[in-house]
């Protein structure tokens, strides 16, 4: 729960204060003199001796008494130096104070808004407001769906201190920032989720109870039959491994009066990647249930499109199957017939997500997409390259790739494109009987993989996102715990905002 008042006082004693600091200040924000001038006294004292951490992200827990003998329980949170701080380093911030209060088991919180605030450095209230709303939804998270003890749930009650109280931008950032954050912990737990209880189909229901959720937004799913008639072979053959049947999932946002001309957001939606006859080794195969971590964001940036209701309209296009073995299997050496037409040589059946994918595309073509974005865990190049924190891009239109540029950043996500070049097209057609080949080599292997699927895109504009390094991390990191992120799903939804493009 998020409320808003104008100003703190210390009437609210029995709530936690959470207050921004800044290393090159020279004492603690006014606005806590404001509303209780003992313990400011007191306060002021520990930041002279130093106790009060300023550096990003570090917190400090403080306990005083004031005047009256009530303690007053705080949370400083430091915000680096005015110059550096950015909205990602803001969200850090909030993200590391959420942290603070759920491990002090608090559930009264007030938040003092101005003290993160700072209009110079184009942080002002409706931004930091959203962080804040995204931080308590998105830090919070955890995935115990399968754990037999669960961790306590307690309702936590924040209460925003805003110089303005309600106002329109405080408004409008604790809708935005709750609509990121519903979306990005939809996209997580739809990686965490195991293969075993998300196969193709589940993920499909997962897709139209979305698409309940929202009146502007409607589902269609074809099933292997439709698929079939449709000439989807490149999905099928991949398909033909698994007893799950393969789906391809629909989801349309019509935010415009006519349904025309939407801009596209296509999925790879593997539930596991075996590799196929060329089969992954152990370590690599272990957490492949994470492969459909591109169609968990598209899903998730829809949860958020859902709730932002931008005019735009937007189409998702997710081919969902299993990567598995059996007798009808995939082999490497077939030839696959595809959507578009042209056909693939399959080198190596772990190279399965470009597969989908052209017929993903082909598709998002045929249902008049002017604008096509692909976002897929795609290859472990990828990881190598830019490792867990950057995701990977490539664009074939600048004007397309500059808008999203500036929506990855207005959304904090870190993104890096990479160059093409004449010669990486050629050694995707580098097939002796097939006009394409699956799997040309290890050189350059995320930008021959994007030449892949961008064979499938023609003259469309066109962005390829690689997320394998960025979808599901083993690690815990200052924006949540282990495993699935929700990457890309604020970049997305932001994308999907801006009108100038
Ligand atoms: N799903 C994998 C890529 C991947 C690797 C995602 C590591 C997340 C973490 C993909 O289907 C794959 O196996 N790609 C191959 C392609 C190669 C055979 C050309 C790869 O990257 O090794
Ligand atoms: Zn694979
Ligand atoms: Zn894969």
């Amino acid at each position: 729960m998020l409320a808003v008042e104008k100003k703190w006082s210390k009437k609210s004693s029995d709530q936690v204060l959470v207050v921004g600091v800044r290393e090159d200040d020279n004492g603690l924000p006014e606005e806590l003199e404001k509303g209780n001038k003992s313990m400011f006294a007191a306060l002021n004292r520990q930041w002279t001796d130093g106790a009060i951490a300023t550096k990003k992200a570090r917190v400090t827990n403080m306990a005083v008494l004031d005047e009256d003998e009530t303690l007053q329980q705080l949370i400083f949170v430091g915000l680096g130096t005015r110059s550096s701080l950015t909205l990602a380093g803001l969200k850090e911030a909030f993200g590391a104070a959420v942290k603070a209060v759920h491990e002090q088991k608090a559930t009264k919180i007030g938040v003092l808004l101005d003290t993160f605030c700072d209009e110079s450095v184009s942080l002002g209230e409706e931004v930091a407001t959203q962080a804040l709303s995204d931080a308590v939804l998105t830090a919070s998270y955890r995935f115990d769906t399968y754990k037999t003890k669960k961790e306590e749930q307690r309702n936590y009650a924040y209460t925003i201190y805003a110089q303005n109280g309600e106002s329109e931008a405080v408004r409008a950032g604790i809708h935005r920032g709750r609509a990121f954050g519903q979306g990005v912990n939809l996209a997580r737990t739809l990686v965490n989720l195991p293969a075993n209880d998300l196969p193709p189909v589940a993920l499909a229901e997962e897709a139209e109870a979305l698409a309940h959720r929202y009146e502007k937004i409607s589902s269609e799913i074809l099933d292997i039959n439709e698929l079939r008639s449709l000439g989807m072979h490149a999905l099928l053959a991949v398909n033909r491994g698994s007893d799950h049947p393969a789906q391809m999932i629909i989801l349309r946002y019509q935010g415009e009066e006519t349904w025309e001309n939407p801009l596209a957001l296509v999925g790879k939606g593997i539930t596991f990647d075996s590799g196929g006859y060329s089969i992954k080794p152990g370590h690599g195969m272990k957490t492949m249930k994470s492969d459909m971590g591109g169609a968990a964001a598209v899903l998730g940036a829809f949860e958020a499109i859902g709730q932002m209701q931008p005019q735009k309209n937007v189409i998702a296009i997710i081919p969902a199957t299993e990567n598995l073995i059996n007798g009808s299997a995939m082999k490497p050496g077939d030839v696959l017939q595809t959507f578009d037409g042209q056909t693939i040589e399959v080198n190596n059946t772990d190279a399965e997500g470009r597969l989908i994918l052209a017929d993903g595309v082909a598709y998002a073509r045929h249902l008049g997409a002017d604008k096509i974005v692909d976002i897929s865990t795609l290859t472990g190049a990828c990881v190598v390259a830019l490792g867990d924190v950057i995701t990977g891009a490539l664009s074939n239109n600048d004007a397309l790739y500059e808008a999203f540029e500036k929506s990855a950043e207005e959304a904090g996500e870190p993104v890096w494109r990479f160059p093409t070049h004449p010669r990486y097209e050629e050694m995707v057609r580098s097939s002796d009987v097939a006009d394409l080949n699956n799997s040309p080599g290890r050189e350059a292997g995320t930008i021959t993989a994007g030449l892949f699927i961008g064979a499938f895109i023609h003259e469309t504009p066109w962005i390829h996102l690689d997320v394998a390094g960025t979808a599901f991390v083993e690690r815990e990191t200052p924006m949540g715990p282990k495993g699935g992120t929700g990457v890309m799903v604020r970049t997305l939804a932001t994308l999907a905002r801006q009108s100038n493009f």
